[in-house]
């Protein structure tokens, strides 16, 4: 598996950085190439556990991690991260970051906040650490990249011009304090010395890796149904998630990508506004949220829960070209009678349809169709591969691999590392 993409086939929060350290034990290279510290991935290692939102899941097997050009970052986090590693006795040397990535400022983080205060109820629900500003101003092309920081004059210029528009917008828009230019600077100058040592050619690191023969990961942040073009619009996020921002965002060629894992629970979860078809109704979402510990690492709201989608799952296996499945949680379903599956939407004329809907007002007027599995109700403790897993629970996984054509590789049944089975 020299190049592999593994990507959120849902609304996030599958387990990917789950899959991804289990993966990172046979690769060489993992590589972050979207978001930035809006993701939160757990990873359950040995009784401890880790929560990163910049760094590439691959820094808890000491793999070497990169982050590449399609990433936004945000140096405090990184900072932190990188004194994370040290304290649980990782080499952070281990990490490089792209010098063509862009920063997360200040006023990033503040517009992203008053922007969505203003938004009142039309609100996204954004993790408000500063992404859609971010992207935006990448857009623009008045963003300041990981590299304007190991230069001060360069530095300096950046902020000047960014602050000259930003502190309008800040006091006459949003009505909140404006930065002082000499205090960034300051703040920023002083990130240099710290993001220095880290600061290398993501692509190229990369390219020589595979040309080696050597097996990268790529690890997807967020999800396809939160892509920029391909999701939810406008209840995404700011960049593509989607496998193709694989060799965009870390700069080599879409040849070079062999396969693309996808990762979905054997439920959906949602955090942030937007429809959401398979939204469990009643007290069963509670209960699905209380067992499978469903709340945001990034910002510790309640996920919205579902049952699993499996139309959702069809059109992120066509986005993404996924050739294989790992199905997380499966364990969190076992204490229900019955499961319900959405496997149709009903669109607005009556009609069903098993595509995803192209129109949003389809997809926002979908209602589930559901077919409905029996429940096994036991634990899963017992299974030391799929065919041992009770007969529900066997058949449950078997539906969704023939509904979509794809096989299901992994399962997960709990959360720690040696909890999923091949
Ligand atoms: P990510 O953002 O896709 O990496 O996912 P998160 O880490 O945000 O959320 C997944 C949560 O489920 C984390 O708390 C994981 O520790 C946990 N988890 C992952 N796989 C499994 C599994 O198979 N079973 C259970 N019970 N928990 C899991
Ligand atoms: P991981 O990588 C789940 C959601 C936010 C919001 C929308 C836009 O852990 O799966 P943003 O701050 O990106 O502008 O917010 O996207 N969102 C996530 N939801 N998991 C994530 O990351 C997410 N990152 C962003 O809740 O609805
Ligand atoms: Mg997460």
């Amino acid at each position: 598996m020299p190049a592999t993409v593994v990507v959120g086939a849902q609304w996030g929060d599958e387990g990917k950085g789950k899959i991804v350290d289990l993966l990172a034990q046979d690769s060489d290279v993992v590589c972050r190439y979207q978001g930035g510290p809006n993701a939160g991935h757990t990873i359950v290692v040995d009784g401890e556990t880790w929560k990163l939102r910049q760094m590439p899941s691959g820094v808890v097997s000491g793999t070497q991690s990169v982050i590449g050009a399609g990433c936004v970052v945000d140096a405090q986090v990184f900072v932190d991260e990188v004194d994370l590693l040290k304290t649980r006795g990782i080499d952070p040397s281990i990490v490089v970051l792209s010098g063509n990535a862009h920063l997360i400022m200040p006023w990033h983080v503040t517009i992203d906040q008053a922007s969505e205060r203003r938004l009142g109820k039309l609100q996204i629900g954004t993790t408000r650490r500063g992404i859609g500003p971010t992207y935006a101003d990448k857009a623009s092309r008045i963003g300041i990249r990981v590299q304007d920081v190991l230069d001060a004059k360069i530095l300096r210029e950046k902020i000047e011009v960014a602050l000259a528009e930003k502190n309008l917008w800040l006091e006459r828009i949003y009505d909140v304090a404006p930065f002082d230019l000499e205090e960034v600077w300051a703040q920023y100058a002083g990130f240099a010395e710290q993001l220095a040592p880290f600061v290398g050619d993501a692509s190229l690191l990369v390219d020589q890796a595979l040309h080696a023969g050597k097996n990268v990961l790529f690890e997807g942040a967020q999800a396809t149904m939160l892509d920029l073009d391909h999701g939810t619009y406008p209840f995404v996020t700011s960049s593509n998630p989607i496998a193709s921002g694989a060799p965009t965002g870390i700069g080599i060629g879409p040849t070079r990508i062999d396969r693309v894992f996808g990762v979905s629970k054997a439920y959906v979860t949602r955090v942030g506004e937007g429809p959401f078809p398979s939204e469990i109704p009643g007290d069963d979402q509670a209960r699905l949220r209380e067992l499978g510990g469903e709340f945001g690492t990034v910002t510790g709201r309640e996920r919205r829960c579902g049952w699993l989608d499996i139309v959702a799952l069809r059109y992120a296996v066509r986005i993404n070209g996924i050739t294989s499945l790992a199905l997380t949680k499966l364990d969190v379903l076992s204490d229900f009678a019955e499961l319900p599956v959405c496997v149709r939407y009903r669109l607005r004329d009556g009609s069903e349809t098993e595509h995803f809907p192209a129109h949003q007002s389809d997809f926002h007027h979908a209602q589930p169709v559901w077919e409905v599995l029996e429940g096994w109700r036991q634990p899963l403790d017992d299974a030391s591969s799929l065919d041992e897993l009770p007969r529900a629970a066997h058949a449950y996984v078997e539906l969704v691999s023939q509904a979509l054509g794809v096989p299901i590789e992994l399962v997960g049944v709990g959360a720690a590392r040696e909890r999923v089975l091949a």
